[in-house]
């Protein structure tokens, strides 16, 4: 997919809703890069909004992007700079770091006081995402997780059948998906650095395609975990993507996994078979599929970052003695799943409400791709070990 099909997707939206504009809400960006765009984009989009400031640690860059968007907004380097300025006094923040920065950024905002919409994945390791969370609950504020596929009525779909009774009980899911020639670079290396983006494909998409199943199934605890990763594309100086834009270098600096599989034991007796790629010499490592005692889910293989569904989904049942095959009619998405995103973060802080996607769920997400990476290093399964929040 072309950068410019990818900001398409974050296009402006306006929904039809009533909102009280009394009082603005006071918002500020953590971080300006490629994602700051849609996030600002979503928030002009909301009468009730005001940006009215920015960090980013690189020199200039804040006081660039805010130029770029028309919006006069102060300006700091470290985010702590921001948090610091009392009389800005902020509502609420957007963490659009990059992964390595999104637990120190996120604690930060919570401990002074702010409701924080955090970026995917929520963080790097099982202890940050316990770490965020004791923050959370010590400042009574909303914490949200930004993945927005929860927004499309196709997704929601998935979790109405599972709670419909329809399949029965689950017990098989095979998940994931991918590029063929996707390594995300054309901004730089802050995706496929140790020291920016820590976890690649895992954590990039990956998130994305288990939160696309565990959500739809009650978000069960993992157990277990037995992982594998590699990293065969990004170290490749050949690689395509790297020869075109003449950055053959990348291969040097990429130190994360572009390619990552796992198997993995939920509570309730359900196992997890799930693989993601940001590249690989195939169209798609398969359907997600969701297995039960009295129906099975095909869900086609999607475009998962984004919640894209291409065709429609199917059930696969047995009635009255015949094997029959149900499609699930496509819904058209709405416009902007990024304007219902940010929408539904301010309505959650400016109603009382709760978060849109919920650390408690997110933080089994985010123990399911540090786990991987666990045991794809120790090469063994591992115990899923989470502390107490
Ligand atoms: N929801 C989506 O669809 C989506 C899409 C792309 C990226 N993302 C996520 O957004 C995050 C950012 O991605 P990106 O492509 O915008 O990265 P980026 O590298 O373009 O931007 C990150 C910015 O954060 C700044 N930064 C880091 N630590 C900081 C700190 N402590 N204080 C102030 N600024 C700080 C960096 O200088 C950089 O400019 C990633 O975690 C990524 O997974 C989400």
């Amino acid at each position: 997919m072309a950068d410019s099909d990818i900001l398409n997707k974050f296009e402006s939206a306006q929904e039809e809703k009533i909102i009280d504009t009394d009082k603005k809400v006071r918002v500020g960006i953590i971080g300006t890069g490629w994602i700051a765009d849609a996030h600002v984009v979503a928030y002009k989009d909301c009468p009730d909004v005001e940006i009215v400031a920015g960090a980013d640690i690189i020199p200039g860059k804040a006081e660039a992007f805010f130029k770029k968007h028309g919006i006069e907004a102060k300006c700091y380097g470290e985010h702590t700079e921001m948090l610091a300025d009392k009389a800005l006094n902020l509502d609420a923040v957007s963490v659009c770091t990059y992964n390595k920065t999104h637990a120190v950024c996120a604690i930060d905002s919570l401990n002074a006081g702010l409701n924080v919409m955090l970026e995917k994945p929520m963080c790097v390791t099982t202890e940050e995402a316990v770490e965020i969370m004791r923050a959370e609950k010590k400042s009574g504020k909303i914490l949200t997780i930004g993945f927005q596929p929860r927004l499309n009525p196709n997704m929601k779909k998935i979790k109405e059948i599972v709670d419909s009774g329809v399949l029965g009980k689950i017990y098989y899911i095979q998940t994931g998906g991918g590029r063929r020639r996707g390594i995300p670079t054309p901004f730089g290396t802050s995706f496929i650095a140790k020291d920016t983006g820590c976890i690649g494909a895992l954590g990039d998409i990956g998130c994305y395609s288990l939160d696309l199943v565990l959500n739809a199934i009650g978000y069960p605890k993992p157990l277990t975990v037995s992982g594998y990763t590699s990293d065969f594309f990004g170290t490749d100086p050949d690689y395509i993507t790297y020869k075109e834009s003449g950055h053959s270098e990348y291969a040097k600096t990429f130190a994360v996994d572009d390619f990552a599989a796992a198997f993995v034991r939920l509570e309730g007796g359900i196992v997890l078979d799930f693989r993601i790629a940001w590249a690989m010499n195939l169209d798609t490592p398969g359907d997600t599929v969701i297995m039960g005692t009295k129906g099975s889910l095909r869900v086609p293989s999607t475009d998962c970052w984004n919640g894209t569904f291409y065709s429609p989904m199917k059930i696969y049942q047995e009635v009255a003695g015949s094997q029959v095959c149900t499609e699930i009619p496509l819904i058209p998405p709405p416009k902007s799943l990024f304007y219902l995103k940010i929408r539904s973060f301010v309505d959650s802080f400016k109603e009382g409400t709760s978060a849109t996607v919920p650390s408690s769920q997110i933080l089994y997400n985010q123990a399911i791709i540090d786990h991987i990476n666990k045991s794809a290093r120790l090469g063994k399964e591992v115990k899923v070990e989470i502390p107490e929040i």
